[in-house]
């Protein structure tokens, strides 16, 4: 049989080939869950680099949370604007205000969940990343990583109740979000959906798919 997949390989390359990213801390450093907030916010529906100038204009017009909750929903409109999917802004807006209502900032990812616009993706994603939470953030290439590494035979989107398990049995206690993170980074660059780079993948020795040949037929879907 194949080795088991280890977090501490996925971590170690990692380290090495991390993409630089405005919203994340430094190596060692916690980030600041208000940045963490944001970014994954929106990340939900766009793409890194489409994210990056508004992230950074956003930040400069409301530096904190409590500039964000205190803004007319006109200015949180206007900085958003050009990003698309506005529903995202509005959630923001209303979140910054119940973060400000409340004083702090949930820190688990149960109540992350409870705030408008943050479901279990974004919720396993801050928690982990802002809060050392042992917490898994699934998506579409966490989705893909996964069901090559297990070579899941079941398909989406029936199989991410397994899936998400199978995430959360590897999610490391000391380092959940560089995890969380790697595995957002490895599902970006090393296995991609068409004709991934499995030579230079940390989990090339436990990967199922691999190991048969199979790794471009995952993840399953239903036909449509
Ligand atoms: N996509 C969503 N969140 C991300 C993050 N923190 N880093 C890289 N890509 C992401």
């Amino acid at each position: 049989g194949l080795p088991p997949a280890r977090a501490a390989d996925l971590l170690a390359w990692y380290d090495r080939h991390r993409r630089v990213l405005p919203w994340r801390a430094l190596a060692g450093e916690t980030p600041d869950p208000y940045r963490v907030w944001l970014s994954e916010v929106m990340l939900q529906q766009t793409t890194i680099a489409a994210v990056r100038p508004y992230f950074e204009k956003f930040l400069a017009r409301f530096p904190d949370i409590a500039a964000l909750a205190a803004a007319p929903e006109e200015a949180v409109m206007s900085a958003w604007a050009g990003l698309g999917y506005y529903s995202r802004a509005r959630n923001l807006h209303a979140c910054a205000k119940a973060v400000a209502a409340a004083g702090s900032f949930p820190d688990t990812a149960e109540g992350l969940r409870k705030l408008p616009g943050i479901g279990a993706y974004t919720a396993g994603a801050i928690a982990a990343i802002a809060f050392d939470r042992a917490e898994a953030a699934v998506d579409g290439n966490v989705e893909r990583v996964m069901s090559r590494l297990h070579a899941v035979e079941a398909p989406l989107p029936g199989a991410r109740t397994q899936i998400r398990r199978l995430t959360q049995a590897l999610v490391p206690a000391d380092r959940p979000g560089d995890f969380a993170q790697a595995l957002m980074d490895l599902g970006a660059t090393i296995c991609t959906p068409k004709r991934p780079a499995c030579a230079l993948c940390p989990w090339l020795a436990p990967c199922h798919a691999r190991a048969a040949g199979t790794q471009e037929t995952f993840p399953r879907k239903i036909k449509a």
